[in-house]
């Protein structure tokens, strides 16, 4: 099967905890040949937490992918959240997929209510009124029931939720380790495997019974 060419991402961060899945996922989105264009709105708060956790400020808007990615960008335009008329906010505008990567409790509860009230929430809302890939990866703990019942909603509207929860099973060694190998899987959901993506190929033991005639 051929894989899908010039694909168009829209990539929104929040505040919730985890700035590095953000920078992470820009980062493998910019070197994907498949990927053509890269939509980034940050919330207020997501540009806090890019500050507290990345010591990186957004200063001039337009400067931001280039201090999250440490090199300019080809691909990724930064778009003010408040702009709700950005071509992201219809679904005439051609993005294939979208990610939340982190997404707080306050944006879940915006996207699940659809209020569209910001660029994030709106281009959310579009991404599920137009049944294309939108991906949640949500981020609190514990969840508390209001949560847990906004994921629901959400889901059930075409949403994927994916929690920011790192795997342990192919033996990370870094922080950037687990942080890769959760983007990976994030990213394979919206049809961009990765060749870094660590696949689990069953225990010794399972393979051996798997050889067996
Ligand atoms: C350092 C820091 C870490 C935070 N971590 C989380 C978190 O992991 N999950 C969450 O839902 N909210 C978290 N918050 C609170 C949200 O940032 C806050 O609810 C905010 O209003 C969310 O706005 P947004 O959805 O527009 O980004 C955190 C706030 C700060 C300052």
């Amino acid at each position: 099967m051929l894989e899908r060419q010039n694909q168009i991402i829209t990539v929104a961060v929040t505040g919730a905890s985890g700035a590095i899945l953000a920078q992470k996922a820009l980062a493998l989105l910019e070197g994907d040949a498949r990927v053509a264009r890269v939509h980034l709105v940050v919330t207020e708060a997501g540009q806090r937490l890019f500050a507290e956790e990345l010591g990186i400020s957004s200063g001039d808007l337009k400067k931001l992918p280039e201090r999250l990615l440490g090199r300019s960008s080809k691909k990724i335009e930064a778009l003010p959240n408040q702009d709700v008329g950005a071509a992201i906010a219809s679904g005439s505008c051609a993005v294939d997929a979208m990610l939340v990567i982190p997404c707080s409790m306050g944006t879940l509860a915006s996207i699940a209510a659809g209020l569209a009230d910001d660029l994030v929430a709106r281009a959310a809302d579009v991404m599920l009124k137009e049944s294309r890939k939108l991906i949640l990866c949500a981020r609190d703990t514990p969840f508390s029931r209001i949560h847990l019942e906004n994921m629901l909603r959400a889901q059930q509207a075409g949403a994927v939720i994916m929690p920011a929860i790192p795997f342990f099973y192919h033996h990370p060694k870094t922080i950037d380790d687990l942080v890769t190998q959760y983007v990976c899987r994030v990213l394979a959901q919206i049809g961009l495997p990765q060749e870094e993506m660590y696949r689990w190929e069953g225990t010794p033991a399972s393979k051996q019974a798997g050889t067996k005639s």
